[in-house]
């Protein structure tokens, strides 16, 4: 099973971010003997990745001009090709890093065309002691927007626990990725996942429109799918 993921935070080895998400990798690890784990990390410190210019022509033609010239061509490569996607970021003012949010902006194109249909999501954010939720719930409401079912979301304001619970919180979570990647019936779009399905499939089944968007929903047979579990489970496969 292939693992992408991003860490938004530029302190490298003393990122608490990249430390805690270590930790769970190792967990997963240890969980899924009979699934090994191939694991790919990105963290804000160690990429090349320039910032949105804002020329919208990943919306009106389907790619990015910027994807030439730094980084992201591969990272784009690398989350395409992974079954599970977590994104962790430290709380910076009850929001993600500037990092992170670099990031979600060069993606923002494929919340039209969820383009990670089909893959499982966690969220991990770290902070002091607050604003954790914020970025919780940004988080899994972008992730959703790609397309990806969130499992779980972790949940660190370190300076309010001790190192145990630190260690508990990461277990629970692990255990928690672990129990879904087996079970499939705890894996489940949410409402909003639904809604949106059903505004972009009307709006892009407009015979006036004609963009890259709706030639890619075409493309895919999006169309075909009635709702989004539907969609979701026609691209759910977890890769050995
Ligand atoms: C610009 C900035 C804003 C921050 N805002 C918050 C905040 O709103 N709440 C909080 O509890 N901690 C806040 N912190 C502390 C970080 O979330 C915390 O130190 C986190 O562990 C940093 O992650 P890192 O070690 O992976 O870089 C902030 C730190 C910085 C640099």
């Amino acid at each position: 099973m292939k693992v992408f993921t991003y860490v938004g935070s530029k302190r490298g080895f003393e990122s608490k971010t990249l430390k805690s998400v270590n930790q769970l990798l190792r967990n997963l690890s240890e969980n899924n003997n009979d699934i090994p784990l191939d694991t790919v990390l990105y963290s804000a410190d160690n990429i090349d990745m320039r910032k949105c210019t804002g020329c919208c022509n990943c919306f009106f033609n389907g790619f990015c001009p910027l994807d030439e010239k730094d980084d992201m061509k591969k990272i784009k490569n690398d989350m395409l090709s992974s079954d599970l996607i977590i994104i962790a970021s430290p709380v910076y003012l009850h929001h993600v890093s500037g990092n992170t949010k670099t990031l979600i902006d060069r993606l923002s194109h494929w919340a039209h065309i969820f383009k990670l249909i089909g893959k499982l999501g966690v969220t991990v954010s770290v902070s002091s002691t607050n604003g954790n939720e914020h970025v919780d719930f940004y988080l899994q409401k972008v992730l959703s927007m790609f397309g990806i079912i969130v499992i779980d979301s972790l949940s660190l304001p370190l300076d309010l626990l001790n190192q145990q619970e630190i260690d508990k919180k990461i277990k629970d979570s692990s255990d928690k990725i672990s129990q879904s990647i087996s079970n499939r019936t705890l894996i489940r779009p949410t409402q909003k996942q639904e809604f949106l399905f059903r505004s972009l499939k009307d709006m892009y089944s407009s015979p006036t429109l004609d963009n890259a968007e709706s030639n890619y929903w075409a493309s895919k047979d999006y169309f075909e799918s009635e709702s989004f579990a539907e969609l979701f489970q026609k691209h759910f496969l977890i890769h050995d």
